[in-house]
């Protein structure tokens, strides 16, 4: 009877509300870490609900954060991957056309993450090799328009990738070989890359490998 009734405490908790609350402290505390933000994200309102609240840029599904879509927003600072590591359903962040600089944030900790858009921003430097190593959801990368340099990494050579959007940068080196049988897109042209492109990409449209 006890274990039954302490059931029915927990069941009764008001779930949603709680994770809801979590969802706005960790994208409060995001955006702390952001300068310049946008005006519109003055409806990030902590005592709301993100998924109920009309947060801009906050796509919810069954009350919970799937997306992150921040563009065209002037921002800058950090990037707090900790706090959107909370946001356990996060699947889409797009922070395309911002001021983001510096060097590539590790991204390795949003192990849900399946599309990541960077391109349009002032991002620099080299990207470690392992940069998106065990990030096994992870499809769609478009890093495009950066300055990027030096070699392409290979966890973005994974045979799982659809969609790698890397022209316009600086990188160097070889372009990897890569299983393609899911790759759609992957675009390398305007970098600095030397040397053939591999076989098992030669179905791609050649604008993908101009400007190299
Ligand atoms: C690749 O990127 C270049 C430069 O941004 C663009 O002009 C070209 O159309 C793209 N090609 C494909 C197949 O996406």
């Amino acid at each position: 009877m006890f274990i039954v009734a302490m059931a029915m405490v927990a069941f009764s908790l008001p779930l949603r509300v709680v994770l809801a609350e979590n969802a706005a402290e960790s994208l409060m505390r995001f955006k702390t870490a952001l300068t310049n933000t946008d005006p519109s994200l003055a409806n990030w309102i902590p005592s709301t609900n993100p998924c109920t609240g009309n947060w801009a840029g906050v796509l919810c599904y069954n009350g919970y954060v799937w997306a992150l879509q921040l563009e065209n927003m002037g921002l800058q600072g950090q990037i707090d991957v900790d706090s959107l590591a909370e946001l356990s359903y996060l699947r889409t962040l797009s922070f395309i056309n911002n001021n983001f600089q510096g060097s590539m944030p590790n991204w390795r900790k949003l192990r849900t993450l399946m599309s990541l858009y960077l391109s349009d921003n002032h991002f620099s430097g080299q990207i470690p090799n392992d940069a998106f190593e065990g990030m096994e959801s992870l499809k769609k990368v478009y890093l495009s328009d950066n300055s990027f340099t030096g070699p392409i990494p290979e966890s973005l050579a994974s045979p799982r990738m659809v969609e790698v959007g890397l022209d316009n940068n600086h990188f160097s080196g070889a372009i990897p070989a890569i299983d393609s049988q899911n790759l759609q897109v992957f675009n390398v042209s305007n970098n600095d890359l030397q040397g053939p492109v591999p076989l098992s990409l030669l179905k791609l449209d050649p604008s993908s490998f101009t400007g190299n």
